[in-house]
């Protein structure tokens, strides 16, 4: 089915690394394998971190091992540094996407590294994601602002988009952390980094911490993008930002989209009973609005005399 916008989901990483609630494997791989039959071309699977750093996703190479993959999707693992490649190589990944940040205070945070040190292991990680023939992302958190620094350079930014591409990265992602990203910033941060990258291989990774995901969704597409992050029912957020909250979500930008006649490929329907089970697996509400209002065309039965008075 022809796309005019490209949702990966990233529930299974983003959306269950900041969980409390331990999400058993057998669960992860059901959410997994639901996505793997919704039209979604990418899922990011889970993040071969330390154990110690994100126990939620303890279990990476054991989900990896057990979903069912669809020869149309790309499955992706996030890494950090040189062990979670060799871990996502393992588990054959499709895709490794690396991270660090553009502020330095959030890199050490999340990786203890200085960002020069996150670039060597990128270096490293880019060498054994050739040979072993995988994809190589490389996102950049903290894009758009930082809970610790606040604003980025923009130059800095750049600075490491040329420092990815020159050292083999098929894709970057600019990640806004902690929801600090605005319209016009995002318009205007895309349109240069598109002077640089393909649209087909630039991400967004909004997340909707101050209510401006969806109309940053808008922004970078008016400025020439095309993919974008989510998460289901508006799960996760960074454990090592403050305040950092859910992704976009999913279902409600699908939603968007395709009210809008951006064609997703989704199947939106699907997407929305997914979401409906999310509360009783991890024991809260989500942000998610559509999985609570369901689509425009889901009607209303006419109230008539009885149940009004009922
Ligand atoms: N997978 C599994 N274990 C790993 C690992 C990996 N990729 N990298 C390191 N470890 C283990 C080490 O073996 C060591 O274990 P031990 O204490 O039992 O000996 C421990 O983690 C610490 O290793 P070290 O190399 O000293 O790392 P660190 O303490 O400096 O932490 C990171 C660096 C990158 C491993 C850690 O900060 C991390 O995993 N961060 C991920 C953050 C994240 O996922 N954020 C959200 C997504 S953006
Ligand atoms: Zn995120």
């Amino acid at each position: 089915m022809s796309k005019d916008i490209i949702f990966q989901e990233v529930a299974p990483r983003d959306g269950l690394q900041i969980e409390s609630t331990w999400v058993p494997t057998d669960d992860k791989v059901r959410l997994i394998d639901a996505f793997s039959t919704m039209g979604f071309g990418r899922i990011e699977v889970t993040s071969f971190v330390s154990p110690k750093a994100v126990p939620a996703l303890r279990d990476a190479d054991e989900v990896f091992a057990r979903i069912t993959r669809a020869p149309s999707v790309i499955y992706v693992g996030l890494v950090a540094n040189l062990r979670g490649a060799e871990r996502a190589i393992a588990a054959e990944a499709d895709e490794i996407n690396f991270v660090l940040s553009a502020s330095e205070t959030h890199n050490m945070a999340n990786v203890r590294m200085a960002s020069d040190q996150s670039l060597a292991a990128f270096r490293a990680v880019a060498e054994r994601a050739k040979d072993a023939g995988a994809l190589l992302n490389g996102s950049i958190a903290t894009t758009f602002g930082c809970p610790f620094e606040g604003r980025i350079r923009e130059d800095r930014v750049l600075e490491i988009v040329d420092a990815y591409r020159a050292l083999g990265a098929d894709g970057i992602t600019l990640a806004d952390t902690t929801g600090m990203a605005n319209p016009a910033q995002v318009r205007r941060l895309v349109g240069r980094v598109l002077e640089r990258v393909p649209a087909e291989a630039l991400t967004l990774h909004f997340h909707n911490t101050r209510g401006l995901g969806l109309a940053n969704v808008l922004a970078a597409r008016e400025a020439g993008a095309i993919r974008f992050d989510a998460a289901l029912g508006g799960l996760g957020g960074c454990p090592f930002a403050p305040g950092a909250s859910g992704n976009i979500c999913t279902e409600d930008a699908v939603n968007m989209a395709e009210e809008m006649g951006i064609a997703t490929g989704i199947d939106l329907p699907a997407l929305i009973a997914l979401s409906r089970t999310l509360p009783a697996l991890l024991g809260h509400d989500l942000p998610g609005q559509v999985m609570k209002a369901g689509r425009n065309c889901d009607l209303h039965a006419i109230p008539t005399p009885q149940s009004v008075a009922a």
